[in-house]
């Protein structure tokens, strides 16, 4: 793109392009691809107590032409942005551009506030376990926290009651893009026999802190298959003692109400009760 002359006298061409002004440029073609972007953005403190507009035109990657509300004129960044700047400073664009920190910017926030600035997603929280080598106890414990929003989050290890900072060796943030946020806060450690390891997460969509717990003898595979097992043997006796009482009551019962039907066992008690009836 050659500056100068023709490049401002396109330029007016793209402001009528934009259709900001009714104004026939007799110049040369602009080039046959090109890319402007119009950016407006809006800055807030303390809610909408100090606002500022900015508002950009960009050409390819470059910016050409700015507005800053907190200058309150338009300043032009290269001589292709010129004529933009000097159509901005006319006092009928002035006045719409002063105005855009309330029209646009209060409005916007007021109008979305209850989508964004108030939005609060609980994060879900779970621990899992790194192991450098298989059949050997974890060497790392990472607690994760997803789904959540904002993203500003507190993570704590706490190892058998006592906080862990030293053993952190990572915290990681992830956006998903979809208004959600995820983070990982891996603790490096040896866990011993009867150790207990909390994770303590801090959100302001929570009212109290998730804690979870992970403690050792529940990752072992060899206490759990223990465990399993002995608890197996321990029902399988208590079924079998239970089935062999069962039996002794039931046939102390029907040899008592049954003596006289020997092969009609099988019939309710009503039925070999009314058959004598019956029969007579
Ligand atoms: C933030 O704004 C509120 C009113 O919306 C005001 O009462 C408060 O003093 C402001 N805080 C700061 C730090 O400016
Ligand atoms: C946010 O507020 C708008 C009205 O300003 C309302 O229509 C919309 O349903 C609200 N959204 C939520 C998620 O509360």
């Amino acid at each position: 793109m050659a500056p100068g002359v023709n490049g401002n006298c396109w330029t007016a061409a793209l402001i009528m392009a934009i259709g900001l002004r009714i104004h026939r440029a007799h110049c040369t073609d602009p080039p046959e691809y090109f890319l402007l972007q119009q950016k407006s953005e809006c800055y807030y403190t303390n809610g909408t107590q100090q606002v500022r507009y900015v508002k950009r035109i960009i050409w390819g990657q470059q910016e050409i032409c700015y507005y800053d509300s907190d200058l309150g004129f338009s300043v032009a960044r290269t001589e292709l942005g010129r004529p933009f700047a000097e159509h901005w400073n006319s006092l009928e664009l002035l006045s719409y551009l002063w105005a855009s920190v309330e029209k646009f910017c209060s409005y916007t926030y007021r109008r979305f506030k209850n989508i964004t600035v108030d939005r609060r997603v609980k994060p879900r929280v779970k621990i899992s376990t790194l192991t450098a080598e298989p059949s050997h106890r974890p060497s790392s414990l990472v607690c994760s926290a997803t789904g959540f929003y904002p993203s500003k989050i507190e993570t704590k290890w706490f190892k058998n009651g006592q906080e862990e900072t030293a053993g952190i060796v990572s915290r990681q943030l992830l956006q998903n893009g979809d208004w959600t946020f995820q983070s990982h806060v891996m603790l490096e450690t040896k866990p011993r026999w009867g150790d207990v390891y909390t994770c303590q997460v801090e959100h302001i969509s929570l009212q109290t802190p998730i804690s979870i717990q992970w403690a050792t003898q529940s990752d072992s595979a060899k206490t759990k298959m223990f465990t399993g097992i002995v608890g197996f043997i321990l029902g399988l006796s208590l079924m079998v003692l239970g089935l062999l009482i069962y039996q002794k009551n039931k046939r102390g019962t029907s040899l008592s109400s049954r003596v006289h039907h020997p092969n009609r066992e099988l019939l309710g008690p009503q039925v070999t009760q009314l058959e004598p009836v019956l029969w007579r």
